[in-house]
């Protein structure tokens, strides 16, 4: 548990958390900001370094004062109507938004842009008229907590939202799975701690999370 407790003290003060799931989840390792903190520099770290998808998980309160959707249920196409995960019982994802002062969307300054705003706006959700704010389709993926969290679901999404509760930050994190450069797989274990390691970064088990936060 000292673990968590430095890891919640270094997220607080803006630091990426490597954390692992679950063996016998995804078996993914995702790289966890407090979405505040994020710099052009960091998302050019998500793409070198992690290599999966970055994503901004929010709140499910924020979620709610925002109307944000989880996607499965606001698409209507066939392709939704059964989504069948192997590892949960379903998807985390929402919109995938842009803010509005981006161009594409898409460089390490655009998607820095649409995540900071997306946690000023997540700190002041009632101050926030989000679609004058953001627009949809974009190029960050939101997703949607789980309403009480780690009780309900056991996903990056609920383990990243418990990290910035515990360290009194935004209710929103920026998760980006880590894969392996040569086989393109989930980086194992031993590797992202490794990673976390070489660069002074704190490393959890899902379970860690879970049973200290909870
Ligand atoms: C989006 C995902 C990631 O696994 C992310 O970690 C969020 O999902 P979950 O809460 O299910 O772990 O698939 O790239
Ligand atoms: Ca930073
Ligand atoms: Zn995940
Ligand atoms: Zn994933």
């Amino acid at each position: 548990a000292a673990g968590v407790e430095a890891a919640v003290e270094a997220f607080g003060e803006g630091s990426p958390v490597l954390v692992h799931d679950a063996a016998d989840r995804e078996g993914e390792t995702d790289l966890i900001y407090p979405a505040g903190a994020v710099t052009p520099e960091d998302v050019s770290r998500l793409r070198n370094d992690a290599g999966g998808l970055a994503c901004i998980a929010l709140a499910d309160e924020v979620a709610e004062a925002f109307d944000l959707p989880f996607l499965g249920e606001a698409l209507d196409h066939p392709a939704s109507a059964d989504h069948e995960l192997g590892y949960d019982e379903r998807s985390s994802f929402s919109l995938p938004v842009n803010h509005r002062d981006t161009y594409t969307g898409i460089t390490d300054e655009d998607r820095a842009t649409t995540i900071t705003e997306l946690a000023a706006a997540a700190e002041n959700p009632s101050g926030t008229d989000f679609a004058d704010e953001f627009r949809a389709p974009g190029h960050v993926h939101l997703l949607r907590a789980a309403p009480d969290l780690l009780a309900d679901r056991e996903g990056h999404t609920e383990l990243g939202i418990a990290l910035a509760a515990a360290a009194d930050r935004e209710p929103a994190v920026v998760v980006c799975e880590m894969l392996d450069g040569e086989t393109g797989g989930a980086l194992s274990p031993d590797d992202a701690k490794a990673y976390a390691d070489r660069h002074g970064l704190p490393y959890l088990e899902g379970s860690e999370i879970i049973d200290r936060l909870g």
